[in-house]
């Protein structure tokens, strides 16, 4: 098996060394050339015509793709007004219970959008398969829906906006999570860079980890779960079923993620070296650590139930599962899950449940008069 990957990877090497390696969908188009097959489509450097969505090589990407829009949901639908009287009266919250929704808002008001350019400007780009830009144009949609539903709450609660929207330029754990992941975005997003040499390649690979598993996989989870456990004591439940959808969403890309970085993997095993699975481990490492300060940032007295050594275990037990996910050995010494219930309201197949709460159906099509 691995020979038959090495001679593989030797293959498309060659064939993948031209200077014009890699395909955008934009080129002139070449009139009656041979038909597309699903031996020509490719993760990254892909020289196939990438306007054509079949013949499907990565079904998975298309039925993620299907399950997204399955999903649809918009913030609007949401009710916010028990939300908007707690948060009202001056008895509703303690100050510790608003320094967490204030801090949790504060980040993720501008971490949506910094995930939705790093789509939209560094990866979609490299990424040259129809099938997985179509999640992607899917994923980048609903980045901005979160971004929206963010919005949305801090409207409600009639938060000050500008303190909120530059928390990530102001409070420290919310900076230092952004500026760690700006640095993965940047070479991608800069147009002279090009995929199809193995550095630029393993730098793909590299980003696409730092932000999917990390940014989208360990950075949000200390606010979802923070949230999560105020909704679950009846407090701030408009807010917090914001978060439920938006944590459905975020782990299906996560999972997307996961799917197509093993793809990267198995389509190019050259890259995968000892020197840059080392990389890629002290990458999560940083991760955890930055998640961990902003853990006890954000609760310096405990709260809840929760506080930040907790915090610590539920963190490396999450960054085991990540290391595992991608094809490395688990890091931290295992513990028990201190938040298991966080897991249940991750299962997909508890999809029917998340929308008994729903104000309104949802109607496809419903500005539309066919008369
Ligand atoms: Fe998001
Ligand atoms: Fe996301």
């Amino acid at each position: 098996m691995e020979q038959t990957l090495e001679l593989l990877s030797s293959q498309t090497k060659k064939k993948r060394s031209s200077p014009t390696t890699g395909a955008t969908g934009l080129e002139a188009l070449k009139r009656g050339a041979r038909r597309i097959t699903v031996d020509d489509k490719a993760m990254i450097n892909c020289r196939a015509d990438l306007n054509q969505l079949v013949p499907f090589k990565y079904q998975w990407a298309w039925q993620k793709y299907l399950d997204a829009c399955a999903n649809h949901w918009m913030p609007q639908e949401i009710n916010m007004s028990a939300d908007i009287a707690l948060w009202k009266n001056p008895n509703g919250l303690t100050e510790d219970e608003r320094t967490i929704v204030k801090r949790n808002l504060g980040f993720f008001s501008t971490a949506d959008s910094l995930v939705a350019n790093n789509l939209v400007l560094a990866v979609y780009r490299h990424i040259t398969n129809p099938e997985c830009r179509q999640y992607l144009l899917r994923q980048a949609f609903e980045e901005a829906l979160h971004t929206h539903a963010y919005q949305y709450c801090i409207e409600s609660l009639s938060l000050d906006e500008a303190e909120t929207f530059n928390m990530y330029r102001e409070v420290p754990s919310v900076a230092d999570k952004a500026s760690w992941a700006l640095e993965f975005t940047q070479s991608l997003g800069d147009r002279r860079f090009k995929t199809g040499t193995v550095e630029n390649d393993q730098r793909l690979l590299r980003d696409l980890i730092a932000f999917y598993v990390v940014f989208e996989g360990i950075f949000f989870y200390v606010g979802f779960t923070q949230i999560l456990s105020m909704g679950r004591r009846n407090k701030m439940v408009g807010v917090s079923e914001q978060f439920q959808y938006i944590l459905r969403d975020e782990s299906m890309h996560l999972n997307f993620g996961i799917d197509a970085i093993n793809q990267i993997k198995l389509e190019n095993p050259h890259l995968w070296t000892e020197d840059f699975q080392a990389r890629i481990l002290k990458i999560i490492r940083e991760g955890v650590e930055l998640e961990i300060a902003y853990a006890r940032d954000t609760m310096p007295h405990g709260i809840l139930g929760m506080n930040a050594a907790l915090f610590e275990d539920y963190l490396q037990g999450i960054a085991n599962r990540r290391l595992i996910q991608i094809g490395l050995a688990a890091y931290y010494p295992p513990k028990d899950n201190p938040f298991p219930w966080m897991s249940e309201i991750m299962d997909l197949k508890k999809e029917k449940n998340f929308f008994e709460t729903r104000v309104t159906e949802y109607q496809t099509g419903g500005t539309l008069n066919w008369e």
